[in-house]
């Protein structure tokens, strides 16, 4: 491409374009200064080609001259011009290595930025679903609009006043939040911890992130359940880990299965409360076994609790945390599925022995997390809304469980079949064998539902085919609608 200004000459007229270019970019002197660093980063305006004077362009412009005489300066202070006294203002020779490229395409020798292998491992896995707010019956979803919103604000305002007290660099998370976790914990879980054993993460996804990187090296094996939650997996290949995949039945984790084959693993990550999707409880048995296989091969337990504060036939069930005696349980709590999904807090509970390491690591990788949501949330705790707006929300889904529960026995009886579970925030129902519930989700997911297959969540195990189908966040009309949307999908792939 020719240069579009001779060399010692300046073509003014080179610049017209920048008139004809859409005038309502402001201020008009990034304009200017965007206009002119681009011609001369494409070659356009060569290595010392002279530019023309700041009252020759300004009149050329119709920019004041100062405008000009603004842009130029800030043309010299970024290197990409040089003013010679009294003779005027030339492009940086040392721009000379800049050839002209066709504007807005690369140069040949532009390389595609090098990602890591990282990138391709992640290719590689399940991918996630991405929630759409609209959809109803997401499994994951609470009551949003049940959500205290005003007594919220009045602790994020609460929150902003006391940031001035804050310490700022708390690696494991605001000491308030943590102490109101620990109390929390304590009174309603069965937990024995104290809030240094607290770390405040942005949501259990992160926790796993980092537990695994100080708990795995490159080809360790993972004990996870399957079907499970598929959040982990990037998390643990990210790592270089290797999971092995343990089969569910309804005592939960497989423990007869995994743990004579599999004694060299270094970790197991469980949701014995609620299996995730299934929703089964793991026994006491296999609990002291799994605790009894950690402590003799000096391995991690992960626990993580998802939902398990939404049980609906009695209190909470104690965590395995609490039999474990502090030494190789590592509980993972979330305050997205409780309260709000982009609320993004969550914690771990850490053994004794593990709090230094983990606070050391914490702040060489993020150096913790922003105070002002943790001390919000630490006022709402304070002040009792969390424990009683659980304690509605526990009420609420129960008799939204039961009316999605009545209304899929009269809709669907011959084709969806409940798989019982003691609480939780969506249902499980299987599908006659053999019915391809990716295509019913599929097809539910382009009526606006955000239903999910329940063969997504297998991984090894021979998947069985079912719908996984969120309450906690719909009224009865939103559930007959949901309903209403799936009905001639099911009929339509699994006539009675
Ligand atoms: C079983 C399970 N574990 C962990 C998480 C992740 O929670 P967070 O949003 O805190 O990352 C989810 C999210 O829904 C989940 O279903």
């Amino acid at each position: 491409m020719q240069a579009l200004v001779d060399k010692k000459q300046p073509h003014s007229e080179s610049f017209t374009p920048f008139l004809q270019q859409s005038t309502t970019q402001r201020p008009r002197y990034r304009a200017l200064f965007n206009y002119i660093q681009q011609r001369i980063l494409s070659g356009e305006l060569p290595a010392e080609s002279r530019l023309p004077s700041s009252r020759e362009l300004a009149e050329l412009l119709s920019l004041s001259r100062n405008t000009v005489k603004q842009v130029y300066e800030m043309l010299q202070a970024e290197g990409y011009i040089e003013t010679r006294h009294g003779d005027g203002s030339y492009v940086s020779p040392q721009l000379s290595l800049n050839q002209p490229t066709e504007q807005n395409s690369p140069a040949a020798d532009t390389k595609a930025v090098r990602l890591s292998a990282m990138n391709e491992q992640l290719e590689q896995i399940r991918p996630l679903y991405h929630q759409h707010p609209q959809q109803l019956l997401l499994p994951a979803i609470a009551a949003l609009d049940q959500f205290p919103w005003q007594q919220w604000q009045r602790s994020v305002s609460y929150a902003g006043k006391q940031m001035k007290f804050s310490s700022g660099r708390n690696f494991m998370g605001e000491p308030a939040l943590r102490s109101q976790i620990a109390a929390y914990l304590n009174a309603t879980r069965g937990i024995r911890c104290d809030m240094q054993q607290v770390m405040i993460c942005s949501g259990s996804q992160q926790g796993m992130q980092l537990a695994f990187s100080m708990l795995l090296d490159p080809g360790d094996k993972v004990l996870v359940e399957d079907p499970g939650f598929p959040g982990i997996d990037g998390a643990i290949s990210n790592v270089g880990g290797i999971k092995v995949s343990v089969p569910i039945d309804r005592q939960g984790f497989r423990t007869d299965a995994a743990l004579s084959d599999q004694q060299d693993a270094r970790l197991a990550f469980i949701t014995p409360s609620r299996n995730f999707p299934l929703g089964f409880t793991l026994s006491l048995e296999r609990r002291l076994q799994l605790l009894k296989w950690a402590r003799e091969q000096g391995c991690c337990i992960i626990e993580d609790d998802y939902d398990s504060e939404f049980r609906f036939d009695g209190p909470p069930l104690t965590a395995l945390q609490g039999l474990d005696g502090e030494h190789c349980v590592i509980y993972s709590g979330t305050f997205s599925r409780i309260l709000h999904p982009s609320m993004r807090l969550a914690y771990l509970v850490l053994p004794p022995a593990l709090v230094e390491p983990f606070n050391r690591m914490r702040g060489f990788m993020d150096g913790g997390l922003s105070s002002l949501p943790q001390l919000a949330l630490a006022d709402f705790m304070a002040r009792g809304l969390f424990t009683s707006h659980l304690r509605r929300m526990r009420k609420l889904y129960k008799t939204r469980r039961s009316y999605l529960l009545l209304r899929i026995a009269e809709t669907f009886s011959q084709q969806l079949i409940w798989e019982p579970s003691d609480g939780g925030m969506h249902g499980v129902f299987l599908l006659p064998p053999g019915s391809d519930d990716k295509a019913i989700a599929e097809q539910a997911m382009n009526e606006g539902l955000g239903i999910r297959p329940l063969s997504y969540y297998y991984d090894k195990q021979p998947p069985r085919s079912g719908l996984v189908i969120g309450f906690a966040g719909y009224n009865e009309a939103q559930i007959d609608s949901g309903l209403a949307r799936l009905k001639p999908i099911i009929e339509h792939h699994i006539p009675t």
